[in-house]
């Protein structure tokens, strides 16, 4: 149940800007004893700044030697005199009340073009079928289709094969979760490694016998445990076909809420992991269980070699249009992609499910009577009452009778004579008995069907890509090539409905924690593969290799391997049982923590100028982390800085192939601070509470923000002391507006408070780039206006909460069904809103019972300097069966037109009107 338990931090940004994030370091040189007695007069002779670009890194370091002779003659010339470098201008309040900043003049490569934006608005891609247009088109009725309820009656007339005989594929496969009742490990224990070592056994035996695999996490995990003798035999299955590994990836990742990063990271890391292994290729994309499809797929596999795909749950209504007008095969288009080269042909399933009574035919009470584990005596039978009979002489006639004309029936949805049946379900082929009965039963089938010419058909085993290779056959087109007459697509297929008004919606929004933490996984994954492979380029050419910890390596495949893990539709998506997530929650923490390593040990070697005294000590890092957390449940603690006389460093990362300017916030412990650049100029700091409460500053911890510069991929270093004299330290303006008379507020100091009774007048913050309003009764976002430009937009942030269902079906980690429109989330009193201003950044945070908002922006040039950052920090472990929404109100006239994401990889068009039809819940609020 998705609300149960949540703690979140989101961050958001508007205006078309990404949020990279930055890895903050920590020397804790200085507190090391013994580090200073084995280093001679280290570190401060011996910081040097690299700025790192792989090409250059030899010119660079020549650089650096010069660098490093100046930091070190300008940082004691500095703290001798505490003179302000010439450059260092006070930034200072205009007239009209906007804090101008010192600025280098020095431009920024990124920035925002008023084009920028407009690249959702160019020409579109020619295709027959646009999903939006489809969308339009249905009813969306769910009128009772008979025995295929969800769809219509099927005939066909019986010469219909005579000329071309129907080519049925059946494709035995099992569905295995990396995680959701049970962890990932035990699914191994209990089911997974049973089928892998059956396999090898029961496919041997016969070779018309074949079998898909699909999640290499599975496979290599058998793989590493398994000896060599199974390790052969599994080899020879897969050299001679009869297993074909299908997609590849680590896990069959949800399409939803998986960012693309991610997706291609799992998706390589599962071929490399075949390529290395097995030195096989994946040719087909399996998707049988996500969640709803995204159009970043097509493309990823695609580009991943692959030429054609297969994907299962769309919503009912539109499986049953695409087999109402045959188009359940297609070549999916991307929107964007005027030349077609990145085209994807794709084979949507008909029928509900893919288990065996939704996937030989219409007639699920047939199908089933063939899904022969369900035998009588075993564990699973048929819902609709009539049971499988094993195949004999006596049976078979009548037999491949009803099953031939469930497969003509489903036939008559496609646009070829060939036909894919899957055979499998969830964890199948556990036991070798399953191997037995479905294989044997079948193969009967089949050699009776074969046998009988009159029958028209031939069936057979057969592996994803034995299939889509007889499509393009019996088409006369190259694998991967569009059969003429087929039709050309383009769109998405969220949301899901698997039933009547079954929205899977509910899981975008599921577990946001962990959704959360996912994404700093991510770039953290990002910025250690990047600063590894620096360094160890660098100390290859150095001759360094056997002093650098290389073994690194391991703590990146780790990370990739469970980020991947993670990929998985019942992981990310918050669908997987409380033990399962908690599993995960500690795989990604480990990961955390592991890539954190490599990103101080890589950091601590390329800021080393002399080369000749690095030493790598395992127990003791040369860096601190930024941030730490205490479980995987729990939000990030920032590292305080302790500051000193003597300079603590700072080492910052941007992980971004651009030079970055932006704002830093570092905790340390004294009011007095100030920071110097590697060149030994002071930077004006802003310096502002850590707040306690609501109300209450901390007396020993402060925020220092001061504006870094940062090189593409690159490391800066920054000094920061206790200094009396901290000329450019400039205090935050803090405002607290407080419901009802009477409390009395005030600052610690030298950090003064100002409160005020709150009351209805808007109130507004600013930046050079920026003006926002905000509500003075709510304390939340109201307006935005930018500098050049006199209208002001109406962005009104509310926040909503709904309900769900009194009866039978409840909103829950997959689904969302509210009992009607959202309504305002209303507490008693008014909240605490602080309104802290300042020369580097002004922010707003609101603070409600069971959230805290915070809206901040930052008065520097570029990109950063146009972006809002807002983080809302919720707790609704109190409520029950509710849901908190954040709204946004504008006046932007877009029509009916609402631009949205696909995997952080593209932008999606909708449009509100057809998502009414389509689903219903998503808009039932309609204000
Ligand atoms: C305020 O004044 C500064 C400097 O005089 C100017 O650059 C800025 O655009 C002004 N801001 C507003 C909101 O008018
Ligand atoms: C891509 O697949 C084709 C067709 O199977 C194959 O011939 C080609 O070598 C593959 N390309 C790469 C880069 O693996």
């Amino acid at each position: 149940m998705k609300l149960k338990k949540q703690v979140t931090v989101c961050g958001g940004a508007i205006f078309c800007v990404a949020v990279f994030s930055l890895y903050l370091m920590l020397d804790r040189v200085q507190h090391d004893p013994a580090r200073r007695q084995s280093a001679g007069n280290f570190p401060r002779s011996q910081i040097s700044v690299l700025q790192n670009r792989i090409e250059q890194l030899e010119q660079l370091l020549e650089e650096n030697h010069q660098i490093i002779s100046h930091i070190k003659d300008s940082v004691l010339e500095l703290t001798d005199t505490g003179a302000i470098s010439p450059s260092g201008h006070l930034p200072f309040r205009s007239a009209n009340g906007s804090w101008v900043l010192p600025f280098d003049g020095r431009p920024t490569f990124l920035s925002v073009q008023p084009l920028d934006c407009q690249f959702a608005l160019g020409r579109r891609s020619q295709t027959d079928l646009q999903m939006l247009d489809v969308y339009s088109l249905l009813s969306f009725d769910n009128v009772d289709g008979g025995v295929w309820k969800q769809g219509f009656e099927i005939t066909y007339e019986p010469n219909e094969w005579d000329d071309e005989p129907l080519q049925v594929f059946v494709v035995p496969h099992s569905h295995n979760d990396p995680g959701w009742i049970k962890t990932f490990d035990k699914y191994y224990n209990d089911q997974t490694q049973h089928i892998f070592n059956n396999m090898v056994v029961k496919l041997a035996e016969d070779p018309r016998r074949k079998f898909i695999w699909s999640e290499i996490s599975f496979f290599a995990k058998w793989w590493e445990s398994a000896d060599v003798h199974k390790q052969e035999a599994m080899r020879k299955l897969i050299l001679s076909g009869q297993l074909e590994m299908v997609t590849g990836g680590w896990v069959m990742t949800d399409e939803a809420s998986a960012h693309y990063f991610a997706m291609i990271d799992q998706l390589i890391e599962g071929h490399q992991w075949l390529e290395k292994n097995l030195g096989v290729t994946p040719r087909s994309g399996w998707a049988v269980d996500p969640f709803g499809y995204s159009a970043t797929m097509p493309y990823l596999l695609k580009r991943a070699n692959m030429s054609s795909m297969l994907i299962q749950r769309v919503h009912y209504s539109i499986k049953k249009h695409f087999a109402a007008t045959r188009s359940l095969e297609f070549m999916w288009r991307q929107t964007w992609d005027i030349e077609s080269g990145t085209d994807m042909f794709c084979h949507m399933m008909p029928f509900y499910s893919y288990d065996v009574p939704h996937t030989c035919g219409p007639d699920p009470k047939i199908c089933c009577q063939f899904d022969f584990k369900r035998l009588p005596g075993s564990r699973v039978n048929c819902p609709w009452k009539v049971p499988p009979r094993a195949i004999t002489d006596a049976n078979v006639a009548e037999r491949a009778g009803v099953l031939l004309d469930q497969y003509r029936k489903k036939s008559k949805l496609f646009r070829s004579k060939v036909l894919l049946v899957p055979l499998g379900d969830d964890f199948r082929f556990d036991k070798p008995l399953e191997w037995d009965q479905q294989y044997f039963n079948y193969q009967k089938l089949f050699d009776y069907m074969n046998s009988h010419p009159e029958m028209h058909v031939k069936a057979q085993f057969a592996t994803l890509t034995d299939y889509f290779n007889a499509v393009y056959k019996a088409n006369g087109v190259a694998p991967g090539t569009r059969p003429p007459d087929y039709p050309v697509l383009s769109g998405d297929f969220f949301a899901y409905a698997d039933r009547e008004d079954h929205y899977w919606s509910g899981y975008y929004t599921s577990r946001p924690f962990y959704k959360n933490l996912d994404r700093v996984l991510e770039s953290h994954l990002r910025g250690a593969e990047i600063l590894y492979s620096l360094a160890v380029a660098h100390a290859r050419r150095a001759g360094l290799e056997g002093r650098y910890p290389v073994s690194d390596y391991s703590l990146l495949t780790d990370a990739r391997r469970n980020i991947g893990l993670f990929q998985h539709h019942d992981a990310i998506t918050g669908t997987a049982k409380e033990a399962v997530v908690i599993d995960y929650g500690n795989r990604l923490l480990g990961s955390l923590v592991g890539l954190k390593r490599v990103i101080i040990n890589a950091a601590h070697f390329l800021v080393i100028k002399n080369k000749d005294i690095y030493r790598f000590y395992q127990t003791e890092p040369f860096l601190e982390t930024d941030d730490r957390r205490a479980t995987q449940d729990s939000l990030p603690q920032r590292t305080l800085i302790e500051l000193e006389s003597s300079p603590r460093y700072l080492v910052l990362f941007n992980p971004v192939e651009q030079e970055r300017l932006c704002v830093v916030t570092v905790l340390v412990n004294s009011a007095r601070v100030r920071v110097l650049t590697e060149d030994g100029q002071t930077l004006p700091v802003q310096l502002s509470a850590q707040w306690v409460s609501a109300i209450e500053m901390s007396g020993e911890v402060y925020q220092a923000s001061f504006m870094a510069r940062l090189p593409a991929l690159g490391l800066a270093v920054f000094h920061l002391y206790d200094s009396a004299d901290s000329p450019m330290t400039l205090r935050s303006d803090t405002l607290l507006r407080i419901p009802g008379q009477g409390q009395s507020i005030r600052g610690l100091d030298p950090l003064p408070v100002r409160s005020q009774t709150v009351d209805a007048q808007p109130f507004y913050i600013q930046s050079q780039s920026l003006t926002l309003g905000f509500s003075g009764t709510t304390g939340l976002l109201e307006s935005i206006r930018r500098k050049d430009d006199p209208q002001e937009v109406r962005v009104q942030i509310q926040f909503l909460t709904y309900g769900t269902r009194p009866s039978k079906d409840k909103s829950g980690a997959y689904l969302f069904l509210p009992d009607g429109n959202a309504k305002p989330y209303s507490q008693r009193e008014a909240p605490v809103v602080r309104v802290v201003e300042g020369p580097l950044f002004a922010e707003v945070v609101a603070h409600y019972q069971h959230f805290q908002q915070t809206v901040r922006i930052h008065n520097v040039p570029g990109v950063d300097g146009l972006s809002l950052d807002i983080t809302t920090m919720l707790d609704i472990r109190d409520q029950n069966n509710k849901e908190l929404a954040m709204r946004l109100v504008t006046d932007i006239q877009s029509g009916d037109t609402f631009y949205t994401d696909l995997n952080g990889f593209q932008v999606k068009y909708t449009c509100p009107q057809t998502w009414s039809k389509s689903s219903p819940l998503l808009v039932l609020d309609s204000s």
